[in-house]
C-alpha cells in the first residue's frame, strides 16, 4: 500500500518534470510559428465558429486574422473563455470535448509573445 502510494508520487514528480522541460523548449528555443503550431489548433478547435458566415463574430480562418487577433486569443484561450465548452471542468468526459491542452495554451501564449510570427506556408 505505502509502495505504491510513493510509486504514484514518483510518476506524479515525473509527469509534472517532462511537462516543464517542454514549455521551457518552448520558451527558449524557437517560438511556434502560425503555420507550424498554432493552425493546426485554431482549424481544430476554433474556426469551426470562428468563420465566415459563422456563429462567432469574426473569422480565424486566414494567418492574416489570427496575427491581428493574437493578443485576443490568448487572453480568451488562458482564461478559459474559448474555445466555449458549457460543461464545466469537473464534468465527466466527453468524445470530441472542445479543450485545449495546457501545452497548446502554452504555445498560444509563446506565440503571440514572439508577435505573432507566422513561419514558412506548408
Ligand atoms: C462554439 C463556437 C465557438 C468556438 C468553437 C470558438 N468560439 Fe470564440 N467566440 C464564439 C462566439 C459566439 C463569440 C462571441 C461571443 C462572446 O464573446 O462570447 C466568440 C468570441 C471570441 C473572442 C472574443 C472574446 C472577447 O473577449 O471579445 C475570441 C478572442 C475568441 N472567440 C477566440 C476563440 C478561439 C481562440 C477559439 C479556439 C480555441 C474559439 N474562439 C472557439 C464562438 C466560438
Amino acid at each position: 500500500m505505502q509502495l505504491w502510494g510513493k510509486m504514484v508520487c514518483w510518476l506524479g514528480a515525473i509527469f509534472f518534470g517532462v511537462g516543464l522541460v517542454g514549455v521551457w523548449g518552448l520558451a527558449q528555443g524557437q517560438s511556434p510559428t502560425y503555420y507550424q503550431d498554432v493552425k493546426p489548433i485554431l482549424d481544430a478547435q476554433c474556426v469551426g465558429c470562428h468563420k465566415t458566415g459563422g456563429i462567432a463574430p469574426f473569422s480565424l480562418e486566414t494567418a492574416q486574422a489570427a496575427q491581428d487577433k493574437a493578443q485576443l486569443i490568448v487572453a480568451a484561450t488562458a482564461t478559459g473563455y474559448m474555445p466555449p465548452w458549457p460543461p464545466g471542468p469537473d464534468s465527466p468526459e466527453f468524445l470530441n470535448q472542445r479543450k485545449l491542452s495546457e501545452t497548446q495554451k502554452a504555445i498560444l501564449a509563446a506565440w503571440a509573445q514572439a508577435g505573432a510570427p507566422l513561419g514558412q506556408a506548408k
